[in-house]
């Protein structure tokens, strides 16, 4: 990550930071971006005493969030979050997104659907006109159904790929004990009917494709600034 990236990320992170109060209950997203949340969040808690609890959408997350002092709670105790952070591969004018390089997006969909607020964490790079020319769409899969799934989302005019594990040999294996696809796409022409198509194949247990969810998106800019865009 260059130092510019760094700080536009780091600058969405304190947004969202100071956008919560004493009482909330929260979601807690996965990777780099969510990480410079957690990371201001237990700022805000070791030095005003503010007081939640979060939802980690991930094992990372969850420890990254005992290592800053964020109390943490499950759906069962808290159902309805008040607002959940996270951030995004691509993020597409409609605030339809990618997510999932980090392979959370089945916990990271269920978390951010049980939020009132879910505010996406950017920087610019991620901003998109259409989603799936830069990044592939992750669909995570019951490992037996693999090769049918591989067929449906070559139909879909996807290129997918069973994604390998950097220091460990063979798939690599969600924290739901999944494989994960990666699907290359020339462009995702239609996000709904890709959606639609994925939710009813058997062994697909979700994907990265995160439809209706966002209501804000942080824009974390180079000189450190952040816009701020609701959904229109
Ligand atoms: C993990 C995710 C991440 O939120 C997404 O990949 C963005 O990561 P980063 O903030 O490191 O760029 O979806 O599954």
């Amino acid at each position: 990550m260059s130092e510019l990236q760094a700080a536009a990320k780091r600058a969405v992170g304190e947004y969202v930071a100071s956008m919560i109060s004493t009482g909330m209950t929260l979601g807690i997203g996965t990777g780099s971006t969510a990480a410079m949340a957690i990371e201001a969040l237990g700022a805000r808690i070791r030095e005003e005493g503010l007081q939640v609890k979060g939802v980690a959408t991930s094992f990372a997350a969850e420890r990254l969030a005992r290592q800053h002092g964020v109390a943490l709670t499950t759906l069962d105790e808290s159902p309805n979050l008040d607002l959940a952070f996270d951030g995004a591969d691509e993020v597409d004018p409609a605030f339809i997104l990618i997510k999932g390089r980090g392979a959370a997006q089945t916990r990271e969909k269920i978390v951010a659907s049980c939020a009132e607020q879910f505010v996406v964490l950017v920087d610019e790079s991620k901003m998109v006109d259409q989603l799936g020319h830069r990044m592939p769409l992750p669909v995570e899969v019951v490992p037996m159904a693999v090769s049918p799934i591989m067929q449906v989302l070559r139909s879909l005019g996807g290129k997918p790929e069973i994604r390998m594990g950097k220091m460990k040999d063979g798939p690599v294996v969600s924290d739901q004990g999944m494989w994960v696809l990666d699907a290359h796409f020339d462009g995702i022409q239609d996000p709904d009917h890709v959606n639609d198509v994925l939710l009813k194949t058997p062994g697909v247990v979700d994907h990265g494709l995160f439809i209706n969810l966002a209501t804000q998106v942080l824009v974390g800019r180079s000189d450190g600034g952040v816009d701020v865009l609701g959904k229109s």
